[in-house]
């Protein structure tokens, strides 16, 4: 992986004798071990590790799920219902998956906002960005088809509205759909493949994180102030001190999880699904789940059906430029006067279009859709490669040691002798 040279040592005869033929351990001591993270570290720097903990919950849970549900239109709603009625602590297993999808978009949405505020998407971590934005992709499309399952009313009528973008497509749109479909409606064989591939994609981002972290370790960790790693003073092994850092965070995390699967496991889920689906009758308001709701308003903010499912991609593709399209030359927001007001502007117009997605498309929620719409886009197109350009950036500190240890921090030769004191000092 990285240039960094692992500092394991082989002690039992069995550990030398691995050593010499398949060393494992040697690369896991190198990579998560003496790894060197930069000192600084905030608690944005927790959630990779918690987007880890809740793929390995997704993939276990939903593993045991697989085991008593019935892919069939006629079977899928009640087995679902027999899951949490019936199976052995089946009604546990299906909140923490269900609640889980949920905890996963939190996670990952704050992990792509601490690297939008710290520039983390900048070189040389494009293709470490890009494997990220690939990765929400894919979490995007396990979470529809998996919400389809269960076969209440908003997972049909949601994946009949999903599936219908494709016939927006000129000429081979309806074929598409009706390939997609498996038919010429939503129906049983739909949910069938849509649990094949609801059952493969996890293993797809699977290997999708195993590059995502093979390229951050090869790159190293971005940090708070931006700067890079310049000496030794600058770094900590990522053992104990970022691990620590990670359980408590985890503990954290886990706390608010378990907070949702007892007491109000439902809450995130919509009413409507707990009816079985029913191609007769179409619910008042069809809505996706809320980590879907921005790009749902985006997509209705434009009259055209074509022009919205355009916009609606386009609003996740662009994501995978950003890279190229923010000119400043520091990375960190915190140095970065003018453009941290437009960074908080882009959370809110995010925030903004999440709660115009749920309301209905009609009046002044659609105007404010599609001013929301303009700035989204504007913020990429217009504000990252023009206030790089004219801004002026605050004055940075001369090492990432220095932002920890104070402007009395010499740095250099002097500051090298004083390594061994220093993780006391934190
Ligand atoms: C299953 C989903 C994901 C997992 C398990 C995951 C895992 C990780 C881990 C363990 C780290 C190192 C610790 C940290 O910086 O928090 C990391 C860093 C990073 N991730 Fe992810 N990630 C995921 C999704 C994403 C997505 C969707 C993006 C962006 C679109 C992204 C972009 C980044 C970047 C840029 C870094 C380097 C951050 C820095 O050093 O400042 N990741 N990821």
């Amino acid at each position: 992986m990285s240039g960094h040279e692992s500092t394991y040592v082989a002690k039992s005869r069995f550990a030398k004798f691995m050593d010499d033929r398949l060393p494992i351990a040697r690369m896991m001591h190198g990579q998560f071990v003496d790894f060197p993270t930069p000192r600084n570290l905030n608690y944005m720097w927790t959630f990779g590790g918690i987007l880890m903990f809740c793929l390995v919950t997704q993939l276990v849970t939903g593993i045991v799920l697989a085991m008593h549900y019935v892919p069939s239109a006629k079977d899928a709603f009640d087995s679902v219902e027999a899951i949490r009625r019936d199976v052995n602590y089946g009604w546990l297993i299906r909140n923490i998956h269900a609640v889980g999808a949920s905890m996963f978009f939190l996670a990952v949405y704050l992990h792509i906002f601490r690297g939008l505020y710290y520039g983390s998407y900048k070189a040389p971590r494009e293709v470490l960005w890009i494997l990220g934005v690939f990765i929400y992709l894919a979490m995007m499309a396990t979470a529809f088809l998996g919400y389809t399952l269960v076969w209440g009313q908003m997972s049909f009528w949601g994946a009949t509205v999903i599936t219908n973008f494709f016939s927006a497509i000129p000429v081979v749109g309806t074929k598409v759909t009706e390939w997609l479909w498996g038919g010429y409606a939503v129906t049983g064989v739909t949910l069938n493949r849509f649990f094949a591939l609801h059952y493969l994609l996890p293993f797809v981002i699977t290997g999708l994180v195993v590059l995502h972290i093979w390229a951050l370790h090869v790159a190293g960790q971005n940090n708070p102030t931006g700067l890079d790693v310049k000496s030794k003073m600058d770094t900590l092994p990522m053992t104990p001190y970022a691990v620590m850092k990670d359980i408590f965070a985890l503990a954290v995390f886990v706390t608010l999880f378990v907070w949702f699967v007892f007491f109000v496991p439902d809450y995130l889920g919509h009413a409507d699904n707990y009816n079985e689906a029913n191609a007769l009758v179409t619910p008042p308001h069809i809505v996706p789940e809320w980590y879907f709701l921005p790009f749902y308003a985006i997509l209705r903010a434009v009259p055209s059906k074509l022009g919205g499912v355009l916009l609606m991609f386009a609003a996740v593709a662009i994501l995978a430029f950003v890279s190229w399209l923010d000119t400043s030359r520091v990375r960190s927001t915190k140095y970065r006067p003018i453009y941290r007001w437009f960074f908080w502007l882009f959370t809110f117009t995010c925030l903004a279009l999440g709660y115009l997605g749920s309301k209905p498309a009609e009046g002044w929620y659609v105007v404010w859709s599609q001013i929301f719409t303009a700035y989204y886009f504007l913020h990429f197109l217009v504000v990252m490669p023009v206030v790089g350009l004219i801004e002026t950036p605050k004055k940075l500190p001369r090492s990432i040691a220095e932002s920890v240890l104070g402007a009395n921090y010499g740095g250099g030769a002097g500051a090298m002798a004083g390594a061994t004191a220093a993780p006391e000092k934190r």
